[in-house]
């Protein structure tokens, strides 16, 4: 789905006028609809709120929960910190890697999923942590991590057919 004039300015008009906006919170609904900021929504937003493109890339590139880079509808982020290193997060990737057919920073070919890794969630103590859709997972095992990818699977069938698989580290 590619933003139009129509959808930017429909969030625009939804926050009762440019004025007041905050630029974070309208990038944070275009990923949300989208699941990445696609260069003409940046555009459309920096016309609109007269502000400078630069800044509003500025912006977006600064926060890892935005992506200038398309991703799938659920986001699969894998802790692969110390603390999880040592309880089994490399098990954990390479699970959820040959689960959904993927390279780190990759979506699944039916578009449903995208897999990265990070550093640290914040969680160290309950490590191997796995974060789909921002939900933590804890102490996860593979086969706790296949059940969870079935249960997205499942809450999916039915859906239209999503976008072909596309790189994105
Ligand atoms: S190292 Fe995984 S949550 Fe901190």
């Amino acid at each position: 789905m590619n933003p139009s004039a129509h959808d930017v300015g429909q969030l625009l008009r939804a926050r009762n006028g440019a004025a007041q906006v905050s630029l974070l919170s309208l990038l944070s609904e275009i990923q949300e609809r989208y699941h990445y900021l696609p260069h003409n929504a940046l555009v459309l937003l920096s016309e609109t709120l007269d502000l400078p493109l630069t800044q509003i890339y500025s912006v977006a590139t600064f926060y890892n929960a935005f992506s200038l880079k398309p991703r799938g509808v659920h986001l699969v982020r894998v802790c692969m910190g110390t603390a999880c290193h040592v309880r089994g997060a490399p098990r954990m990737l390479d699970e959820t890697l040959g689960l959904l057919g993927v390279e780190p920073g990759q979506t699944s070919k039916d578009g449903l999923f995208t897999v990265e890794c990070v550093n640290c969630l914040g969680a160290c103590a309950l490590g191997p942590v796995v974060v789909l859709d921002g939900e933590y997972h804890h102490h996860m095992t593979p086969a706790k991590l296949r059940k969870l990818v079935a249960s997205v699977r499942e809450a999916e069938e039915g859906a239209p057919a999503h976008a072909e698989a596309a790189v994105h580290c």
